[in-house]
């Protein structure tokens, strides 16, 4: 059935008058809730990947399976894991540097598919556990998960990419929140200091230390500068599956007593709020929101632990770098 959406006037009603949309209700209890949020669009068919690329067990029937992993993987399985990091990277970098206000988040999916076809590689949300595009975008009180749509990016938005790139038989996963157009300055700052969060928590990784020295560090951070950490939504393992049983908390948990070893990849990917760390999900059950509704960034990288410290195997040359040109 064909809706035809309704678009506001550009003079609005007072909040106890009726709602512009011809509800009966007053505006205050119809569309006013929802002003100034992102309302979700449509979303198109999924897209094909060539036969060619190899495809992850879920590509077909959406069905995740899990199996025993290895939590310390083999130098050999670090080398796949290596490339599968850098393609993931610049395909976010080039993704992120063609966002432009008026293109739909369709428009960013179609292109980014392209990128990891040319790559060879196979998008690893592309029908896992049914999520029908190649990244997700998450854009201003959007947590994670957004699912690219008919929604035209506006100027003033701030538009978190994640994209996941398999290759070689392992995922790669990092995101990185970008400017579109002209972004206020308490975005602007929201968007740094979740990048200096997502680092903090990278520095903190070292062999032998418990795991929550993470979210301490990333915790401590957000709260010095007054943010909230989304608690519902963790880094994870990841190598041959996307999420392996490895969790990492962004923020301070005891019971997150997990030995950091040499040779353990997970995700570091903290959600920093400017209000409430609450969430909410959208009907399609993927789209998590502030419950607030205020602006929400996320930053991640894939690392490795190595003897002395930590890698960043989405990181380094053609990779987002921390003074990138998405400040423009
Ligand atoms: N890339 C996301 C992460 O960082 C997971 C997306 S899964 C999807 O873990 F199904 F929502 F795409
Ligand atoms: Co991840
Ligand atoms: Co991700």
């Amino acid at each position: 059935m064909m809706r035809t959406v309704q678009h506001p006037p550009a003079v609005l009603p007072q909040a106890n008058e009726s709602c512009w949309c011809g509800s009966g209700r007053k505006y205050k209890r119809c569309h006013k809730r929802s002003e100034g949020r992102v309302l979700p669009g449509v979303v198109s068919p999924m897209r094909s990947v060539p036969s060619e690329i190899e495809r992850p067990h879920y590509a077909d029937t959406g069905v995740v399976e899990h199996w025993d992993e290895p939590r310390i993987k083999s130098p050999e399985v670090i080398e796949r894991m290596r490339h599968a990091g850098k393609v993931a990277a610049e395909i976010l970098r080039l993704t992120g540097e063609s966002l432009r206000p008026g293109m739909t988040t369709e428009e960013v999916d179609a292109y980014c598919h392209q990128l990891y076809i040319e790559r060879g590689s196979y998008p690893s949300t592309l029908n896992y556990h049914g999520y029908p595009k190649s990244l997700c975008t998450s854009a201003n009180e959007v947590i994670c998960h957004g699912i690219p749509d008919s929604r035209p990016m506006q100027d003033g938005d701030i538009m978190n990419l994640d994209v996941t790139a398999y290759i070689g038989g392992v995922h790669g996963d990092t995101n990185a929140t970008f400017f579109v157009g002209d972004v206020d300055p308490q975005s602007r700052e929201l968007v740094r200091i979740t990048e200096e969060c997502m680092w903090k928590g990278i520095e903190a990784v070292k062999p032998g230390r418990p795991i929550s020295d993470i979210g301490r560090a990333i915790e401590e951070h957000a709260k010095t500068h007054r943010l909230g950490v989304v608690r519902a939504f963790v880094g994870h393992g990841i190598g041959e599956q996307f999420h392996g049983d490895i969790q990492v908390l962004h923020y301070y948990d005891s019971r997150n007593t997990m030995i950091m070893r040499p040779g353990m990849t997970f995700t570091i990917e903290p959600m920093i709020t400017l209000g409430a760390w609450q969430h909410k999900s959208w009907d399609d059950d993927w789209t998590a929101v502030t419950a607030d509704g205020k602006r929400t960034a996320q930053f991640e990288h894939t690392v490795l632990v190595t003897d002395d410290g930590v890698d960043v195997l989405t990181g380094g040359e053609g990779a987002v770098s921390p003074s990138a040109p998405w400040h423009r």
